[in-house]
């Protein structure tokens, strides 16, 4: 479906009026286009919404969307609450988090950031000599007025990956900012049966960081069927 030219103003995205030069429709869509990229919305998930988010009823998805409609119209972002996000791969979290993403911006303004924790973790470590461009991203990520850390804790992290997550965590915690995360692991380690359960963030990143986040993030489990294996659509892991 390439569109070169716009049937209004061929491409040059003005149009001559009566008043003179005006701004062409066809401008909006790519001024969204941008704000997504601004966010840092990675391309495979721009056309991800709420709306074309298909709720499973027998995973209890109408729930899950009920809450996340419940978060992203109350005030509580403005108190430093996010959400925590939890459930296996390919049943929707990303696309979740994108989704509030966007809604925060169409229905408030803001221009949230998103990051794969991992991609996160990557572009500061090979741009971490004291750069000015690993502190220009720390210091973007620690400010923006809502984060989405995708995917936390998916795998065992180096102390130096703790410490600047601990840094970004604490930080945003200590400046009531908010935080919507994606993790495939629960938050807390608890006793199932008498046994604990291990590979939680809370073993992944310690007591100080679990509580904090179980104190400002709502917990939200989404469960289903992996959507990525099932020819419902193929893309990559992540
Ligand atoms: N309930 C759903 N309705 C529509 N698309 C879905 C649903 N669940 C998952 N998907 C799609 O399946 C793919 C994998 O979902 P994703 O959000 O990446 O999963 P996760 O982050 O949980 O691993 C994405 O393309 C996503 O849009
Ligand atoms: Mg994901």
């Amino acid at each position: 479906m390439e569109e070169n030219n716009c049937p209004i103003c061929d491409g040059i995205g003005w149009v001559l009026k009566k008043e003179g030069v005006k701004k062409c429709v066809c401008r909006y869509k790519e001024i969204t286009e941008n704000i997504f990229q601004r966010m840092n919305i990675p391309r495979r998930y721009r056309d991800k919404e709420l709306s074309n988010f298909e709720p499973d009823e027998s995973a209890g998805h109408p729930f899950v969307l009920m809450r996340i409609e419940d978060y992203i119209n109350s005030d509580r972002y403005t108190e430093g609450k996010g959400l925590f996000i939890v459930g296996p791969p390919g049943v929707g979290k990303t696309h979740l988090a994108v989704s509030i993403l966007k809604e925060f911006f169409r229905r408030r303004g803001i221009v949230g950031l998103f990051y794969d924790t991992r991609t996160l973790l990557f572009r500061l470590k090979s741009s971490f000599d004291g750069s000015a461009s690993a502190r220009e991203i720390l210091e973007e990520v620690v400010e923006a007025p809502i984060l989405v850390l995708d995917d936390l804790g998916s795998e065992r992290l180096s102390d130096w990956a703790r410490d600047i997550l601990h840094y970004i965590i604490i930080n945003r915690y200590n400046d009531l900012k908010p935080m919507v995360i994606t993790s495939n692991i629960e938050l807390k380690s608890k006793k199932i049966d008498g046994d604990i359960l291990e590979n939680t963030l809370e073993e992944r990143m310690g007591q100080a960081i679990a509580s904090r986040l179980s104190e400002v993030c709502e917990v939200i489990p989404v469960k289903g069927k992996d959507r990525r294996g099932s020819g419902v659509t193929k893309k990559a892991k992540g």
